[in-house]
């Protein structure tokens, strides 16, 4: 049944009469802006790590815009492609800008979710009841990587061209069907004109509608629990203070005290964009590596081939896994499978079917490829983010509360994220590929041993409300 219409004094202004002419035809525009925006409580005490969130929207927002402008005068056309980018670089007005934005803002996309998912690491933003907030960030990471690389095909570079063959090559390690899927992705035999053109078309328009969905639910399932904060105390929680109109005592709506808030993170971020954007848009190849100004050439496969930087990490735990470092992980199988037989409460059943299942999985680890192995563990470190609020056992949500070593650990991981992804860029060597074999060991022992390790130590009490004082 229609909502019935609100009468106005005939006295009201122009603009108040407009405003409720519209409120009576599309009341719940003004319901969702005052439950998302103007009435959305969020916790005072928010503190820098919030910026990332709002920030990775701006960038959303600028990879959108920019990339309409570039489809303006980009041909997806193997023979027509690296041109059409020069062009655009050369000669269309402020071309060079919206490039330099677009290619600038992929790499900034990265920086900003990384340190927004580690906001959500160190302050359990990730646990009980925001567990599909967390669900819904991971599949946007692993959305952003698909987008990231496809658009890389685009420019038809060097890079483009042997970065694609590359990993859609890693594909046909799968055994079985690993040949055809790597077929179906090219729509080729190589990567060529058929690739492109099916590239730009994820890239263009069906990754960023996913993108764009998944974003909504991403929000709209933290409006629903409400934001976690540094404290880690729920403020909306059954026992939480309210006041008489049950807005809750520790939160503050979230117009204007963080749009203005975020103004402020929005106002640094531009600076340092602009500065990348006008001073450094290679960002010393880092950004838009140096052989992809070579248009792609099929007959030329270029002397080292490295991912863009937001990617190194995981291709290192790819290179990592070679058939000498399948022994070291046939030996973690075995010692899993020791300790559930040894150490757990499990019922004789259980402990049969943990034998079981680590033989089966030591004797397809000796018989598949350690290549294909690489691929497993490069999917499975993305894949293992998902599962990280039933990993975490610690009995409070912020790193504030937590033992001094577990800052120490988190520290650690951050340190052997950016080593895995400093080597990643590099040229295969010796010394490189034991530093990854035990960076990746140590990435995944992070997270397999965290019910274990996570509930160690001396824990400080928690506060039964948030601790903030003004500044
Ligand atoms: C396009 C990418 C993304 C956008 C636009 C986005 C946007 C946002 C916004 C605006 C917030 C609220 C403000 C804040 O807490 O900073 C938020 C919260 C959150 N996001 Fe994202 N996000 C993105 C990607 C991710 C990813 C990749 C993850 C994790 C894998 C993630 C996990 C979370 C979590 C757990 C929260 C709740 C934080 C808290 O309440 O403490 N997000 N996101």
């Amino acid at each position: 049944m229609a909502a019935e219409f609100k009468e106005i004094s005939p006295n009201a202004t122009a603009g108040e009469k407009l405003g409720n002419w519209f409120n009576n035809r599309f009341p719940s525009a003004g319901e969702s802006l005052r439950y998302h925006v103007t009435e959305y409580y969020a916790p005072k005490n928010f503190n820098f790590w919030y910026f990332f969130g709002s920030l990775a929207l701006l960038v959303l927002v600028i990879q959108i815009v920019t990339g309409i402008f570039l489809v303006m005068h980009y041909k997806p056309d193997a023979n027509l492609a690296f041109a059409s980018v020069e062009y655009i670089m050369r000669d269309v007005p402020w071309g060079w800008l919206v490039r330099y934005m677009h290619s600038t803002g992929a790499s900034a996309f990265f920086v900003v979710v990384y340190l927004h998912m580690f906001k959500s690491l160190i302050y359990g933003s990730y646990r009980k009841p925001r567990e599909l907030v967390w669900i819904f960030g991971c599949t946007i990471f692993l959305t952003l990587m698909a987008e990231a690389f496809m658009g890389y095909l685009l420019p038809w570079g060097q890079m483009s061209y042997w970065g694609a063959q590359v990993i859609v090559n890693l594909f046909s390690a799968i055994p079985f069907i690993g040949p055809d899927l790597a077929l179906l992705i090219r729509g080729d035999y190589v990567v060529s004109d058929a690739t492109l053109n099916r590239f730009f078309s994820f890239h263009v328009i069906a990754v960023p509608l996913v993108l764009l969905g998944l974003v909504v639910a991403h929000l709209l399932a933290l409006h629903d629990v409400g934001s976690n904060n540094p404290d880690g105390v729920e403020i909306k929680g059954p026992n939480a203070p309210r006041d008489e109109k049950g807005r809750p005592l520790d939160g503050i709506p979230f117009h204007p005290y963080y749009t203005v808030h975020d103004i402020m993170g929005v106002a640094v971020f531009l600076a340092l964009f602009s500065a990348v954007i006008f001073f450094a848009p290679e960002f010393g190849g880092y950004f838009l590596e140096y052989n992809n100004f070579i248009p792609a050439d099929p007959l030329k496969t270029p002397a080292h081939i490295a991912p863009v930087w937001y990617f190194t990490p995981f291709y290192s735990m790819l290179r990592a896994i070679t058939s000498e470092m399948m022994y070291a992980l046939v030996l973690c199988v075995l010692a899993a499978a020791a300790f559930g037989v040894l150490r757990s409460r499990m019922s004789p059943i259980g402990k049969g079917a943990v034998v079981l299942g680590a033989a089966v999985a030591i004797a397809l680890m000796l018989a598949i490829d350690a290549k294909f192995w690489g691929v497993v563990v490069m999917g499975g470190a993305v894949i293992i983010l998902f599962f990280l609020p039933w990993l975490d056992a610690s009995p409070v949500k912020s790193i504030r509360y937590r033992p001094q070593w577990h800052k120490w650990m988190y520290g650690l991981f951050v340190v052997n994220f950016l080593v895995l992804g400093y080597l990643g860029v590099q040229p295969p060597s010796p010394l490189g590929e034991r530093v990854s074999q035990i960076g990746t060991l140590f990435y995944f022992g992070f997270f397999l041993l965290m019910p274990w390790w996570s509930r160690l130590g001396a824990f400080k009490p928690v506060p039964e409300r948030i601790t903030f004082a003004a500044h």
